[in-house]
């Protein structure tokens, strides 16, 4: 099994949609069942993407603070990829659960083996922006962070602290690989090609050679409520993200 975990500094730059969309895509090169999904953003949207409609109660946060298996919450999508939601929790169900997270930091590496994920090729999980509880659970059980950046000055700004926050997590984990990915980017955009020279120039091979272009099937493919690959399996934004599925997957079993 490779666990890679998606992640920002920022939020909006596109992290729901690359792990939905990256596993999709995945799913048509590994076979139905071989990926799964975590969502581990109280957002919870990471469903959304797989058809699977709004869901009162449910999902790994309530599942993990009343103590039972997540394998009752995997939801097996018709698009190959098997998801985990969230679920639509109440403010105290939160609580309780980052503070179970709080206390026992290798929680969700623990379940993803106990919910038969581990027979999984890959699992991608999803994460809320910036640092929090969630981030450091997700970064302790991965094989790669993926970062998701846009290509403009915010989130370039944002490269200094994410790779101290990475020097960190390698301290305690020197097996973290990492790599960044660019998203929504525009081709007519130069200050957004300035941005991604730059980047490329100082993070040479760990940044993804294919961008995923600002598409507006992304957002529309989630409007249906499928994967960019079922909804338009021909447009920018589906070839792209097959070109950074399969550059992913090389830069993982080297
Ligand atoms: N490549 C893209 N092209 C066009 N719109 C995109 C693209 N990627 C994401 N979006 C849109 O950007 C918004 C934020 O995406 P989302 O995946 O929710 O970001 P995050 O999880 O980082 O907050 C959504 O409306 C989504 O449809
Ligand atoms: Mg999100």
């Amino acid at each position: 099994m490779i666990v890679i975990a998606v992640i920002s500094m920022k939020g909006g730059v596109g992290k729901t949609s690359a792990t939905a969309n990256i596993a999709a895509s995945l799913a048509k090169l590994l076979g139905n069942g071989a990926v799964g999904v975590i969502d581990l953003d109280p957002q919870n949207s990471l469903h959304l993407h797989f058809g699977q409609s709004f869901q009162v109660g449910g999902g790994l946060a309530a599942a993990s603070v009343m103590d039972t298996d997540w394998a009752d919450e995997i939801y097996c999508s018709e698009y190959g990829v098997d998801c985990v939601p969230y679920g639509d929790v109440t403010e105290q169900e939160r609580e309780a659960f980052e503070e179970l997270l709080e206390t026992q930091p290798e929680f969700i590496g623990k379940q993803l083996y106990a919910s038969g994920f581990a027979q999984k090729r890959v699992v991608l999980i999803d994460t809320p922006p910036g640092p929090s509880v969630y981030l450091r659970q997700a970064s302790q059980c991965a094989d790669v962070a993926l970062v998701v950046l846009l290509a403009d000055g915010g989130s370039y700004a944002t490269i200094p602290a994410m790779e101290t926050w990475l020097e960190e997590m390698h301290i305690k984990r020197p097996e973290l690989k990492s790599m960044y990915v660019f998203n929504q980017v525009d081709g007519m955009n130069a200050l957004g090609q300035d941005v991604i020279e730059v980047v490329r120039l100082h993070l040479t091979s760990r940044v993804v050679r294919s961008v995923i272009h600002v598409d507006e099937s992304v957002a529309e493919a989630l409007a249906f409520q499928k994967p960019v690959a079922a909804y338009a399996p021909h447009s920018q934004a589906s070839h792209d993200i097959d070109h950074v599925a399969k550059q992913l997957m090389q830069y993982v079993v080297q």
